[in-house]
């Protein structure tokens, strides 16, 4: 089952979601989930109880900032990918001296300019260019005449990176070598391997919180791209596939029935499966190994609980 969730780049999103729901199993990219909407649901599941992954990966950069802080050094430019609140990085703002400017970038435009509008405020003498792009087309070319001399940061927290398969995790992170050059780095939140029931509660919340965000891509189809999905007709479901190492996210129709978006009309038996999303999890030496040609591991930080990991990488020289 292939889920294709970097393609932006070379297809236009309307055969993305056609190709995707015309295929067995029947798919939809994942980056539909952050309209506006979506990234509020989205910072709502970082606030729940059974999605650690915000909560732990917070506790572990307040517990090592001063190392941090003395790994990535002085004159500083900070990319952050998939900004969203910005929240863990005003703690980098706040104990790391040498960051001059701040590139956030990010898909949802109001939530990036909401947290742009108080960072500015709130660290005026910071250099803030925002991008509202996506950073998975072409990052280069979008930042590259706001790059400034020093050394480039690239912060990628929240464990986003597991979105993407392992090949294209690696193919991805290997391109920002573009961008930070031989003397920067990359700081990337990397969720762990754990055990199943911590994984399921965690994209299954009780708040029903989750199901809502991953039915809010049908109702982006509807109100974008003039479908008629009926919500209630779909169910969300997310399962732990310890094989692959993966939360695979499901919408499942409740029912047979026939569902228009704009000159097709897709049919679901009752019971077939949506997959909107996969969200990959690694051990620590995985990782490691996974990136090991271009990237080298400096420092990882996890846990008490082993949950969550913080990872700094500097190029292979
Ligand atoms: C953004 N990304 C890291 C989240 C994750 O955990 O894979 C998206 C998410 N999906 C369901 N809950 C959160």
């Amino acid at each position: 089952m292939e889920l294709k969730t970097n393609s932006y780049a070379t297809k236009d999103i309307l055969s993305e979601i056609t190709d995707g729901l015309s295929g067995f199993p029947k798919t939809l990219p994942y980056k539909l989930f952050y309209n506006n909407e979506g990234s509020d649901l989205f910072d709502q599941i970082c606030n729940l109880k059974e999605y650690y992954l915000t909560r732990k990966e917070m506790e572990i950069m307040t517990g090592n900032i001063k190392e941090i802080a003395d790994l990535l050094g002085e004159d500083i430019t900070l990319i952050e990918l998939g900004s969203g609140n910005s929240r863990k990085t005003r703690l980098l703002f706040d104990n790391l001296s040498g960051i001059k400017t701040y590139i956030p970038v990010d898909i949802s435009d109001e939530y990036l300019h909401d947290s742009v509008a108080s960072i500015k405020k709130d660290y005026p003498s910071l250099n803030v260019i925002p991008k509202c792009h996506d950073y998975t087309a072409d990052l280069k070319l979008q930042i590259q005449e706001d790059l400034q001399q020093g050394r480039r940061i690239v912060f990628f927290p929240g464990s986003t990176i597991g979105n993407f398969t392992p090949f294209e995790a690696r193919d991805f992170l290997f391109n920002l070598l573009n961008i930070i050059g031989s003397s920067g780095g990359i700081l990337i939140g990397v969720d762990l391997k754990k055990k199943k029931e911590l994984l399921q509660m965690a994209y299954n919340d009780n708040k029903g919180i989750t199901a809502k965000f991953n039915l809010n891509i049908l109702k982006r189809l509807n109100d974008e791209f003039c479908a008629d999905f009926n919500l209630e007709n779909f169910r969300h479901k997310a399962l732990y596939n310890e094989t692959e190492g993966r939360i695979e996210m499901y919408l499942i129709s409740l029912t047979d029935q026939s569902v228009k978006l704009c000159n097709s009309t897709f049919s679901f038996k009752k019971n077939e499966k949506i997959l909107t999303e996969y969200s990959y999890k690694y051990n620590v030496d995985e990782f490691k190994e996974l990136l090991k040609d271009k990237l080298r591991l400096k420092r990882a930080w996890i846990d008490n609980e082993k949950m969550f990991s913080v990872q700094y990488f500097e190029p292979v020289k």
